[in-house]
């Protein structure tokens, strides 16, 4: 069956970018000038994905009012004839995705958020995308998860080998053997294990490939790490009575949901970007000799 659906659960309180995600989702929070969820939308997009569901919960509606027209601006745009700034406007009601939304009422976790999307996916597989993870590749991600479930028709799971004292941040698989490059048979999943207990460094990064049994699991998940529903654990009871793969993601992981990494990942696309990155390159260059001056001094 071909993989149309994509869930995005978009509930988090985002308390590690307080106060700025005091009013305002996390979700809002722009790279340069675009939104980190328009990034997994577009990615859903350009890996074939038709209809998106979005799991929200309170002071959320600004995800809901970005992806909407908005006619007071546009016409105001379209009067001082800012025509680049309408057209940006406008495609991006335009994206070519249909979009749902439903609301998670309590946050219980990763696996509950999921849960929320049963009706909507039914009974096909669907893909899952965690918005603190942007991903760069030739292919998208979730295009390269696509390509392996055309072929198996099993669950895959993105993952990535990360230091090995940051695999506790993590989801980390116990690999069995790669049945192909890049492609591995997994013993179990583990939710953030404590370092000395890890079966390996591959983590799960946010991109899921899921059969739709895993609502059937889900439903009857007992609360795991931190108290809450994990779908790492329900991913593993999945793999005792169906194949459930992981894919190794051989390209860049920016991960916006920590400070560091959010002020990273804006100034690489501050890079690339038209409007900014001659400037900011030239400002990159000069700060980064006065900060080489200065620790060379102290
Ligand atoms: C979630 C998952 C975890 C995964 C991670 C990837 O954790 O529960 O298995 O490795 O996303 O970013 P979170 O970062 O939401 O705590």
């Amino acid at each position: 069956m071909k993989v149309r659906k994509a869930v995005i659960p978009a509930a988090g309180l985002g308390t590690r970018f307080l106060p700025a995600t005091k009013a305002m989702p996390k979700e809002m929070l722009p790279i340069v000038d675009k939104p980190t969820i328009q990034f997994i939308v577009e990615e859903a997009k350009k890996s074939g994905i038709e209809d998106i569901l979005i799991v929200t919960g309170k002071n959320k509606r600004s995800i809901e009012d970005h992806f909407d027209a908005n006619p007071e601006l546009e016409q105001d745009l379209e009067k001082t004839g800012k025509k680049e700034l309408l057209k940006l406007t406008e495609s991006i009601t335009n994206l070519g995705v249909n979009l749902y939304f439903t609301r998670q009422p309590h946050p219980a976790g990763l696996g509950d958020a999921i849960l929320r999307a049963r009706s909507f996916v039914g009974d096909e597989p669907f893909a899952v995308m965690l918005g603190d993870d942007l991903m760069t590749d030739k292919v998208p991600l979730t295009k390269q998860l696509i390509n392996r479930y055309d072929k198996t028709h099993a669950s895959t799971i993105a993952v990535m080998p990360v230091p090995h004292e940051e695999v506790s941040k993590y989801g980390v698989i116990e690999p069995a053997d790669e049945i192909e490059p890049g492609l591995i048979n997994v013993k179990s999943f583990v939710e953030k294990p404590a370092v000395d207990k890890a079966p390996s460094d591959y983590a799960i990064i946010g991109r899921y490939l899921l059969t739709p049994e895993i609502f059937e699991i889900l439903a009857h998940q007992k609360p795991g790490r931190g108290g809450e529903i994990q779908l790492t654990d329900a991913i593993d009871t999945m793999n005792k009575t169906q194949r459930v793969f992981a894919h190794v993601f051989k390209g860049e992981r920016h991960d916006v949901g920590n400070k560091e990494g959010y002020l990273e990942t804006s100034i690489e696309y501050g890079l690339t970007h038209p409007e900014t990155k001659d400037e900011l390159r030239n400002y990159i260059i000069k700060l980064g000799r006065e900060l080489e001056k200065n620790s060379k001094q102290n």
